[in-house]
């Protein structure tokens, strides 16, 4: 017999539905949060039931109701990250210093460090030992109030090493309250083994991985690393066209070092994401408007390299188009899981206002990976994910910075346990 379990949440300072048309916003809706001030919300099992005043809702709450009291905090959907590494083993912290000492990134990379580095320990590790790390990045990234994150493979780079992060992705989604939504980027770079013969390994990507993890059931994206010293666009485009066909979604990296003609790619192929687009060109963003393209942006990346080129946000808005913003969580470019980090220098740094940055935090990011239907807003009907902040105003989220201010975190209408996740 199912049993009706029924949650208020009550005395919500702003309630910050982020409630609007069906699709991902753009121009002056991503100014437009829907807050409902004094806002309440029912929540009836995993979805929420109706959203209002504390006036409208508190009548409708069931007897056996469970209360939240939020206390004039801040209510607001979870985060969705659109753009992740959750799965890697080790860190980095080792460049980190070398960076500091004034290495560039790039330099690295081509000394066979960088990405190369986390290859050869992610390789070296278990299923197991990968979904134990993985569970302790989900803890980082619940704590902080995301509740969904896209998640890539691409630090194994053989079938087997992919198909094992894969699976790692998988658990820690079963594992954890953390929805994971898992991307393949096996290519991601050449592996030493190829460096003489890169094609060769496109050629692996495509006719084995893709067949193999399509057929495991493993993926619902393709991702590609297209860059200058990495993979060409025709390489990208061998890779992305393979995925299509196998009937996966496509996201890019994309114009992160160079501006080479990815995001073009990205328009001509249809797909759903290009990311970084820090060298792009009012010219691109124009074909991306055209082709329903978003984009992803990642400034925290940007930020832990040490660089000022941030990618032209407030260009892209004027362009009409649904920017998302995440945070590239990753041991190289972006050690960080921290949206409100993100939050807080897509506001400095780009100059998004508050509520864009909001919108391209929770709504558009979901649009962005086929889940706007679903997550992304406080709506009837969706999933009660959302996160109490210590906080009356939803600017002070970007505002104050480098300070957890998660009261508490819901998934799918449960309160997420930090603790047991340890
Ligand atoms: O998004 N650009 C490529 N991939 C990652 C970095 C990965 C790494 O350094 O390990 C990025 O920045
Ligand atoms: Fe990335």
């Amino acid at each position: 017999m199912s049993h009706n379990r029924s949650l208020l949440v009550t005395n919500c300072s702003q309630l910050v539905t982020l409630a609007g048309p069906p699709r991902p916003r753009i121009g002056a809706e991503m100014r437009e949060l829907a807050i409902i001030p004094d806002g309440a919300m029912l929540v009836r099992n995993d979805r929420i039931a109706a959203v209002g005043t504390r006036a409208e809702i508190e009548p409708l709450a069931p007897q056996d109701t469970q209360v939240v009291e939020a206390q004039g905090r801040v209510v607001m959907p979870g985060f969705v990250d659109a753009h992740t590494h959750l799965i890697f083993a080790g860190n980095r912290s080792d460049e980190f210093e070398m960076r500091c000492a004034g290495a560039t990134y790039q330099q690295i990379s081509e000394r066979g460090g960088g990405i190369r580095s986390t290859v050869r320990r992610t390789r070296a590790a278990s299923e197991d030992d990968l979904v134990a790390t993985g569970r302790k990045h989900a803890r980082w990234f619940l704590s902080g109030g995301t509740t969904t994150v896209e998640a890539k493979s691409g630090y194994g780079l053989t079938v087997d090493d992919e198909s094992k992060i894969l699976r790692a992705i998988w658990r820690v989604s079963e594992a954890t309250p953390l929805r994971c939504v898992p991307t393949f980027l096996g290519a991601h770079e050449i592996p030493e083994e190829f460096k003489s013969r890169p094609d060769d390994y496109v050629d692996l990507v495509v006719n084995e991985m893709l067949p193999r993890l399509v057929k495991e059931n493993l993926v619902e994206f393709c991702d590609c690393f297209c860059e200058a010293k990495v993979f060409s666009v025709p390489q990208a485009e061998h890779v992305l066209t393979a995925a299509k066909q196998h009937g996966l979604g496509l996201r890019i990296h994309a114009d992160q070092f160079t501006s080479g003609g990815a995001v073009e790619l990205a328009a001509r192929l249809g797909a759903k994401t290009a990311d970084h687009l820090e060298q792009t060109t009012q010219e691109s963003m124009n074909k991306m408007k055209q082709a329903g393209v978003q984009p992803v942006l990642l400034p925290a990346s940007v930020y832990a390299i040490g660089s000022q080129k941030y990618a032209p946000a407030r260009a892209m808005m004027e362009a009409g188009l649904p920017v998302v913003i995440a945070t590239d969580f990753n041991p190289g470019s972006s050690p960080t899981t921290s949206m409100t980090m993100v939050l807080s220098l897509a506001c400095t740094q780009m100059k998004m206002l508050p509520s864009e940055a909001l919108t391209a935090a929770t709504i558009n990011a979901a649009y962005s990976l086929n889940r706007g239907h679903e997550i992304g807003s406080l709506e009837p009907g969706k999933i009660a994910d959302f996160v109490l902040y210590d906080a009356e105003d939803y600017r002070e989220l970007a505002y104050f910075f480098g300070i957890p201010r998660t009261a508490a975190v819901f998934a799918a209408g449960q309160e997420v346990d930090l603790g047991q996740l340890l």
